[in-house]
């Protein structure tokens, strides 16, 4: 077998259009567009790259965007008074912290300062409960990201065999939630899993997402299965690899998306599309709150 490579750029593509159709609606609508505010401590290479690129994706879009950047040396207390400030101001409709944050942080805390309504990372503890219920506002980026791309290439996961390797907040157990949520029986394997080829077998949908090169071998994946790599990893020679050994894995899967140019452009765009539906949300409930006023 040789597996269809997912081209997520295409898929990004067409979901950001539909995004740029929305905010010129709202424009039209209301006379504002949605508003993200970006919010980063300290000088973490990657980091800088990722606020860079949302940056960039918002503007394309015509989402207006804030970048506010603080020096390592901050203190915590002025971030989360930030973050109030922004939680007040009704023209901002999501608010992201950039992870990670400087270790003396708590995360919790900064993250916790977010109001839900505007957390479009889906990182805040009420959204993360709403994922365990089935009933998310904002579904975390990635994993929302790799749902798309089963959904744009008609890959039903009811009944399924999903097995997740890698159990991050991020992305491995909001993954799992979601192919749960679509009724797929899920499994997630770890850095203490032992003989993960026993489980990765199995799988009907692998999803990976560990951070380590080749970790994912061809032998380890079913026939058919279909594997969504959401690994990034940065070789010695400077070349952009995913989890999976592309080449072995790609001769017995059905699906499989490249890295990069698979689940990578995908990210983003769900950022985008969290803050669109933020807007929305919160524009048309200033408006039907005006009307009931004026009544
Ligand atoms: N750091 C790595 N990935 C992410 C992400 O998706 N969102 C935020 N806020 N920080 C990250």
């Amino acid at each position: 077998m040789t597996a269809k490579i997912i081209d997520g750029k295409n898929v990004a593509q067409a979901v950001r259009l539909d995004c740029k159709r929305r905010v010129e609606s709202l424009e039209k609508r209301y006379g504002r567009a949605p508003g993200l505010a970006v919010v980063m401590v300290g000088d973490n290479p990657a980091s800088t790259v990722y606020v860079r690129n949302k940056i960039r994706a918002c503007h394309d879009v015509g989402i207006r965007s804030e970048r506010i950047m603080f020096p390592a040396t901050v203190g915590e207390d002025e971030v989360v008074r930030t973050i109030a400030g922004l939680c007040a101001n009704p023209v901002v409709d999501g608010i992201l912290v950039q992870l990670p944050l400087p270790k003396s942080f708590s995360i919790e805390r900064v993250l916790g300062a977010i109001d839900a309504e505007k957390d479009v990372d889906g990182f805040h503890l009420y959204n993360v409960g709403g994922l365990v219920v089935g009933n998310t506002v904002f579904p975390p980026c990635t994993p929302y990201g790799v749902m798309k791309l089963l959904e744009h290439e008609g890959i039903e996961v009811a009944g399924k065999n999903a097995v997740v390797v890698g159990a991050s907040n991020i992305v491995g157990k909001p993954m799992a939630l979601m192919l749960m949520q679509r009724e797929a029986t899920v499994s997630i394997c770890h850095a203490r899993t032992t003989d993960l080829a026993q489980y990765t077998i199995l799988a009907d949908v692998l999803v990976v997402a560990a951070g380590h090169p080749n970790l994912i071998l061809g032998p380890m994946v079913k026939s058919g299965a279909v594997v969504i790599d959401v690994g990034i990893n940065r070789l010695a020679n400077g070349k952009l690899v995913g989890d999976c050994d592309f080449e072995g894995v790609s001769k017995r899967a059905s699906f499989l998306t490249p890295v990069p140019g698979g689940v990578g452009p995908m990210t983003v765009t769900m950022l985008l599309v969290n803050t669109v539906n933020s807007a929305e949300r919160a524009l048309s409930r200033a408006a039907s709150s005006m009307v009931s006023a004026s009544v």
